[in-house]
């Protein structure tokens, strides 16, 4: 198959949807970049769907402007946008072989039977189904049945693809399988392409860039290391990561971040109230630090996540290596180091710190 697609810009400008009267996506702007993959991360109901709806023209916006490739899109049929979109239910027809699957499309767009069969086994080749093409969907596996679904879709040649959580029906082992096969295949066609999931680690895992919604809103639009390491808001802070980050109310006194009980848990020139995070595999076991009661352990095999409560009565989570006499011990003693210090506005829940929390 030819690297087919042309990619194309998407440029989302003051978006928006509301259902009768209820705003579910309030004036939302981002463009996303020709050729990337962008992940759209969010929990159920924050309007993900609806945004890819909106992309694909299955759902008309109420207001604001979406390009593709510069050329004004909002009123185009579906058809004529040259999107093709993954579903999480990716319905075959039962009683249609592989190859007559993926080319339907193109059969239904008149396309002579010897360029539809090229392009058929182009885009199987491309999904490694190319032995399976007189199969019919009963006799393929979840993870086969998903990848005739992709074929399909680019077998269009798109501009652009849109996935809405196209393996949440798949078991875990099927899921990481599909998330590299999906990798090398955005590498291989190279359309832009919009995936939805509220899987973080689908997100972390595939994308270029990835758009944390909330309630309709962009908390924040930036690569998975941005998203992780600086985190934009307590929202993005708490959504990303397991365990979660650890999110304490502090009290600065411009010398330090302390507990309502006068604890200094790290060195800053901040003053005032803030909420402070600190990742769990950022806290280090150290000889000097604050003192901390192990309440409960999680082995994990690989690394042990522990629940310690602070003198303060503050519980954390700490995921540490399984070294044996600390993890063993009821007691330990914790650090915060300084540059995995984030630091939040409790009241707007917006990052404080611009060159904290920069230094990984
Ligand atoms: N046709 C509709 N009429 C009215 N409300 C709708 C309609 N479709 C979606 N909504 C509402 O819009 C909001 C966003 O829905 P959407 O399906 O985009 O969420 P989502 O982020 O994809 O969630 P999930 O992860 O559960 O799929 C929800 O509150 C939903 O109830
Ligand atoms: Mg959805």
């Amino acid at each position: 198959m030819q690297p087919a697609s042309i990619a194309a810009e998407i440029a989302l400008d003051a978006v928006e949807k509301s259902f009768g009267n209820t705003p579910v996506i309030p004036p939302l702007s981002a463009t996303l970049g020709a050729g990337e993959f962008t992940v759209v991360l969010g929990p159920s109901g924050c309007g993900k769907s609806t945004l890819l709806n909106m992309i694909a023209g299955l759902e008309p916006v109420s207001a604001g402007r979406i390009r593709i490739d510069g050329q004004e899109v909002q009123d185009w049929e579906p058809k004529d946008r040259g999107c093709a979109m993954v579903f999480q239910n990716y319905a075959l027809y039962p009683h249609m072989t592989v190859a007559e699957n993926i080319g339907y499309a193109l059969k239904v767009a008149g396309i002579a039977r010897a360029e539809r069969q090229q392009r058929v086994e182009g885009a199987a080749r491309v999904v490694q189904l190319g032995d399976l093409l007189d199969r019919r969907p009963g006799q393929l596996s979840g993870g086969q049945r998903q990848r005739v679904a992709i074929a399909r879709a680019i077998v269009r040649e798109p501009r652009v693809l849109l996935f809405d959580e196209p393996l949440s029906n798949l078991d875990a082992k099927l899921r990481h399988g599909m998330r590299m096969e999906l990798s090398h295949l955005h590498r291989r066609i190279g359309a832009t392409s919009v995936f939805v999931t509220h899987d973080q680690v689908e997100a972390m895992t595939l994308a270029d860039k990835v758009l944390i919604l909330n309630e309709g809103r962009i908390e924040q639009f930036g690569t998975p290391h941005e998203i992780y390491h600086f985190p934009a808001s307590l929202f993005v802070a708490g959504f990303i990561g397991a365990p979660a980050m650890n999110l304490i109310e502090v009290e600065g006194d411009g010398t330090a971040l302390r507990l309502p009980d006068g604890t200094a848990l790290a060195g800053s020139a901040h003053r005032g109230r803030a909420v402070l995070g600190i990742r769990p595999e950022k806290l280090r076991i150290a000889e000097d630090g604050l003192p901390a009661t192990i309440v409960y352990r999680e082995d994990l095999g690989s690394h042990a996540v522990l629940v310690v409560r602070l003198g303060s009565g503050q519980e954390i989570n700490v995921s540490t290596p399984l070294g044996g006499d600390t993890v063993a011990a009821d007691q330990l003693s914790l650090h915060l180091p300084e540059a995995h210090v984030h630091l939040f506005d409790p009241a707007s829940g917006q990052r404080l710190n611009v060159t904290q929390g920069q230094v990984r």
